[in-house]
């Protein structure tokens, strides 16, 4: 403890002199969540995280998440250094989309709208004429149907299932998943309900069917965090990452948290739903990024160029 405090001290105190700034997402560990804090940095969804490194005057980047967050973070920032604690942190959502299977799936549709959700390739978005995350996929897609437009979606059908049943849009689906929201079970959170019944159920759409249906919110990690700190209820049921938990106890300490049951639950595993490339991100990594540049982002400059418009146009639409 007392070589990981003084790796705390000296990682926030070079963050802070302007060598670089961490921008870490929810479901990173406590300790890279509260160094980015309070160095100045943002801990925050996927949408926030982009919008904070393109606006933030650093020229170094350090981006705590997975591999799409950072590639986001170079495309919108192309002149700046952007670092990641660990380069093979990916996400399963970007693993089962390969980009020229995609650009096939594409090509065999060229009557819909591309719209791709940030969880993906920079060259998949490269193919992409929209890009959305969780938090405003809704009110874009609602947009594009109420302009006549059908959609190709990628890469998450579940997420893809619950957008086209809220908006009534006509939606072709790539039938990605989330290992870990996958693994949500709704007959067993129907059974913690009975057990709590007071308790709000929160649901990040990446899960299930049978679980968003069980939901009292559904919607970002920002907007499940919102729900935490605002509600009036005591105990709240949270089926998305656990990672999210340090930051809803830190903002609602008197609140009762309960993760959601997934097929791995038992008395023994008390922490099943974590994703395993968020958990590669370390102080360590922090550490090599400040030390030696480690873990640069490197895009080729004509993907980076045609996967810019798809973020662009949904940080406009979202502004
Ligand atoms: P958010 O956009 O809600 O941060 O989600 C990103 C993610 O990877 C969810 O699993
Ligand atoms: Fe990807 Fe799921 Fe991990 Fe999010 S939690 S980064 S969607 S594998």
């Amino acid at each position: 403890p007392a070589r990981r405090q003084a790796l705390l001290d000296q990682l926030t105190r070079r963050l802070k002199s302007g060598e670089a700034v961490l921008i870490a997402h929810y479901y990173t560990d406590g300790d890279l969540q509260d160094l980015a804090l309070a160095s100045g940095g943002c801990v925050s969804d996927s949408l926030e995280m982009a919008r904070f490194g393109r606006d933030h005057p650093a020229q170094t980047l350090i981006v705590a998440g997975v591999r799409f967050m950072g590639e986001t973070a170079k495309i919108l920032s192309p002149g700046k250094r952007v670092l990641m604690p660990d380069l093979d942190a990916t996400c399963s959502l970007d693993l089962g989309c390969p980009a020229e299977d995609f650009a096939r799936f594409c090509d065999e549709h060229p009557d819909r709208q591309v719209v791709v959700y940030a969880n993906t390739s920079a060259a998949v978005k490269a193919r992409a004429d929209w890009m959305v995350t969780s938090s405003c996929a809704l009110p874009i897609v609602r947009h594009l149907k109420d302009a006549g437009h059908k959609i190709l979606w990628a890469p998450d059908k579940h997420l893809g299932r619950y957008i086209a049943d809220e908006t009534g849009a006509d939606m072709l689906l790539w039938q990605g998943a989330c290992i870990v929201h996958d693994e949500f079970k709704g007959v067993e959170l129907e059974l913690l309900k009975r057990e709590h019944p007071d308790a709000m159920v929160l649901v990040h759409p990446e899960s299930p069917e049978a679980v968003v249906a069980l939901a009292d919110v559904v919607g970002s990690t920002s907007r499940l965090l919102k729900a935490v700190v605002e509600g009036t209820a005591q105990t709240y049921i949270v089926a998305t990452d656990n990672g999210l938990m340090h930051r809803m106890r830190q903002l609602a300490p008197g609140k009762t948290l309960i993760e959601a049951p997934t097929a791995g639950s038992s008395a023994t595993c008390k922490s099943c739903a974590h994703c395993p490339w968020m958990a590669m991100n370390s102080l360590q990594g922090v550490l090599q990024c400040l030390d030696h540049g480690r873990g640069e982002i490197h895009l080729e400059e004509d993907v980076r160029a045609k996967a810019l418009g798809c973020i662009e146009r949904m940080l406009e639409f979202t502004a």
